[in-house]
């Protein structure tokens, strides 16, 4: 079947494509606005596997239509969003025109061309504070900011798409912490943006590109003091991808996690010992917004898919470490 992943050439949805590529069609829409077209270079590289790729804004209706009209388009994924959380509370406007705009554009094209099955890429960042973890039933309502609510929001404009069209199949992903890359070096995460999220910055320290991490806070009431998170290797979230868009049936929300959560000097330590470097790292103030835990129940997505993480936070930062080194040269 042909798959359109918006966001495609971003980090999480070129690794879906290279999965998605052994068994169907694929064609990416991407603004490039965090990316570059070497990405769909890449993924054709890996997989031996021609894809159509348009550079095109999922908000320019007219466009979007004709895409998905000539290319017999079955199912959607949803990856295109804008992502910075400290960006998203600077330039709350542009989040919620790219991320709110371009759904219910998306949206509207969908139901005009008659597309049935829709995934969205949503996040753990829709949940309420929990110091145990969080199944799909948990409070979900995070306002802390912008990119937090345009989540919540997508997740309730769906909600309601659902119950009145109950011939449209709608799953909402709910991704915990994505890292680790490609095994072939070739893809990982690489925004334009200086990234903000833990590994990146930890592999960055490692380098020496940066002179240290900084570590948010040691007072949170965990193991350590440090944060933790349920980190979770990206080419599992990408099968994980695999069997929800084989199983969609209804409307369906599911956590793609590991269920085990790390600290942040967990993950120093880890990627120290896996990757035989040190990260040079000073311990400094909490960082605003950030929960002390965030981790999930992934036994809805194990029961109803079949799905399990397998993959290792070692192999998370041998992957990442990989990708880094493969950028210098
Ligand atoms: P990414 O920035 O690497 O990829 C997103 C892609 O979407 C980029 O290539 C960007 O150019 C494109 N894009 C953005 N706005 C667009 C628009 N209006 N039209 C067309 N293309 C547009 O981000 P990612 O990490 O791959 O995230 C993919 C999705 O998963 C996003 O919705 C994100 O919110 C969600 N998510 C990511 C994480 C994470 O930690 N990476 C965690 C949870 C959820
Ligand atoms: C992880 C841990 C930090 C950087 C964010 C979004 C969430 C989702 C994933 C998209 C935290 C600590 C980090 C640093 C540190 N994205 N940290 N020093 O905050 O869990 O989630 O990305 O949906 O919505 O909020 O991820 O990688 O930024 O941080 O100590 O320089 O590492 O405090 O405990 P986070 P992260």
């Amino acid at each position: 079947m042909a798959i359109l992943i918006t966001g495609g050439a971003g980090y999480i949805g070129s690794h879906v494509a290279i999965n998605l590529l052994q068994d169907n069609e694929v064609v990416i829409v991407d603004n490039l606005s965090n990316s570059d077209t070497s990405i769909i270079e890449k993924i054709q590289k890996i997989t031996n596997k021609p894809v159509k790729f348009y550079k095109a804004d999922i908000r320019d209706k007219n466009k979007l239509k004709e895409i998905l009209e000539t290319n017999n388009i079955e199912t959607i994924l949803h990856c295109a969003a804008l992502k910075s959380v400290e960006e998203s509370i600077e330039k709350p406007l542009e989040y919620y025109d790219n991320n709110i705009g371009g759904i219910i554009t998306l949206l509207q094209v969908m139901q005009e061309v008659g597309v049935k099955n829709f995934i969205f890429s949503s996040s753990a960042t829709v949940y309420s504070e929990s110091l145990e973890p969080v199944n799909e039933e948990s409070k979900i309502g995070n306002s802390s900011n912008p990119y937090a609510v345009t989540k919540v929001m997508t997740e309730e404009i769906l909600k309601d798409l659902a119950r009145v069209n109950p011939d449209l199949n709608i799953t909402i992903l709910r991704y915990f912490n994505p890292i680790g890359a490609h095994e072939s070096g070739l893809l990982g995460d690489n925004p334009k943006f200086v990234p903000t999220n833990l590994l990146p910055l930890v592999a960055k320290a490692a380098s020496g590109e940066i002179d240290s991490l900084n570590v948010f806070g040691d007072d949170y009431p965990t193991r350590d003091g440090t944060a933790i998170r349920d980190y979770i290797h990206i080419m599992d979230l990408s099968d994980g991808h695999i069997l929800a868009i084989n199983n969609m049936n209804g409307f369906k929300i599911y956590n793609f996690g590991t269920g085990t959560g790390s600290t942040v000097l967990e993950v120093i330590k880890e990627f120290e010992k896996a990757n035989n470097v040190k990260v040079p790292y000073k311990i400094v103030g909490r960082r605003k917004g950030d929960f002390p835990v965030s981790v999930c129940d992934a036994t809805k997505a194990q029961e109803e898919l079949g799905w399990k993480a397998k993959k290792t936070l070692t192999q998370m930062c041998k992957d990442t470490w990989n990708f880094e080194k493969s950028k210098q040269n």
